[in-house]
């Protein structure tokens, strides 16, 4: 693997806001990276530092091998793609693809070739004469997207390119947009709020919180061992059970939390600190009491489709959460058991 992309160090200040801490970050060639987080946590900062639409207040960013940090947007080798598809209102879908061309002065039978290629890419060859508020807002991001990849840029930056459309359209888009990045083999870095959009999509996710990476992974990584509590929260669902880590009889390690002891992973319990257990809904199984790590009442059945939403009140702040098949689901009010793998329950600092 190399490197396409890397910030050293790279930050933003407006005035008395940090927009984005400074930030150490690798985008492999080839790659789809995905910068995930809660909104105002930095990630159209960094996208645009690295598009050369704002400029750093320190640090470097090297574009395959070279420097960059000063270089101007039209000469990086980068397209983008953004929310608003910015479609050039009085242009036609031909016109709105071929426009990046006839800026680079391509002659005519190229851009047309080329044009031709972009529409295919995009299956929206049947549309060349429509002006863009003659299409739906999927079939303008379509465009929008072709007029990107038209060009061939090495890397491809997406800001929220499906936040506009519905959850149907966006699974499609999705679907489309993976299949753009494997036939393209160019750069990808995508910026969603959407922890499942970057779950289906990413090589790695990049997770921002606070104008900083909070942890950077391949989407198991993430989910399977969150190094924080917030990545434990903003990735899938986690019932986080809080408490201390104390070591227990026979110098095994455990975590104190309300009246349940709990077995806790021995390279990952600091001994006094505030830790928290992350169990996932799935992980977990009723039980019978011999058996529980943990017991609690049964405050809320919900049927959810494939499964059901099981509430169990564990004396904690939160009610753990539990994922139940039709035929394993208890009764509200019942007192169940719970068990879990402990091996498989992350631990994460507090
Ligand atoms: N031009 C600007 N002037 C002042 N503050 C800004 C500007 N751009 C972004 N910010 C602030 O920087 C933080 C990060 O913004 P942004 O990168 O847009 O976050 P995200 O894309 O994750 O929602 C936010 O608090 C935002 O208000
Ligand atoms: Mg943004």
């Amino acid at each position: 693997m190399t490197a396409r992309l890397q910030t050293l160090g790279i930050c933003k200040h407006y005035d008395s806001v940090t927009a984005l801490s400074p930030t150490d970050l690798t985008v492999q060639d080839g790659e789809f990276l995905t910068l995930l987080g809660p909104s105002g946590s930095g990630k159209t900062t960094l996208l645009q530092i690295i598009a050369g639409l704002v400029e750093p207040s320190a640090g470097q960013l090297i574009i395959s091998g070279k420097e960059a940090t000063h270089k101007p947007a039209g000469e990086r080798g980068i397209g983008m793609v953004f929310q608003s598809y910015a479609l050039f209102p009085h242009l036609s879908v031909w016109e709105n693809i071929a426009y990046p061309l006839r800026m680079r002065k391509m002659d005519k039978a190229a851009i047309t070739a080329a044009v031709q290629d972009a529409l295919d890419m995009v299956q929206m060859g049947a549309y060349v004469h429509r002006l863009p508020r003659e299409l739906s807002g999927g079939q303008q991001q379509r465009i929008a997207l072709a007029r990107c990849f038209v060009y061939k840029p090495s890397v491809i930056l997406l800001d929220e390119p499906l936040g506009a459309l519905d959850k149907k359209l966006r699974e499609h888009m999705q679907a489309e947009i993976r299949k753009l990045h494997k036939e393209l083999g160019a750069t990808f870095i995508y910026v969603t709020h959407d922890q499942e959009e970057a779950l289906n999509l990413s090589d790695r996710i990049c997770l921002m919180n606070n104008s900083r990476i909070e942890q950077l992974g391949t989407p198991e990584d993430l989910y399977d061992r969150p190094a924080t509590a917030f990545s434990a929260q903003f990735i899938g669902y986690s019932n986080l059970l809080r408490g201390t880590a104390q070591r227990g009889a026979g110098g095994v390690s455990v975590l104190h939390h309300g009246r349940h002891t709990l077995p806790l992973d021995a390279a990952a319990a600091r001994e006094g600190a505030a830790q928290a257990l992350v169990v996932r809904p799935e992980q977990a199984t009723p039980c019978g009491a011999t058996e529980a790590l943990l017991n609690g009442q049964v405050t809320e059945v919900v049927f959810a489709g494939s499964d059901y939403r099981v509430l169990v009140d564990v004396g904690g702040d939160e009610p753990f959460l539990l994922r139940c098949s039709r035929r394993d689901a208890p009764e509200v009010g019942a007192n169940i058991g719970l068990r879990w793998n402990p091996a498989h329950a992350a631990v994460v600092n507090l």
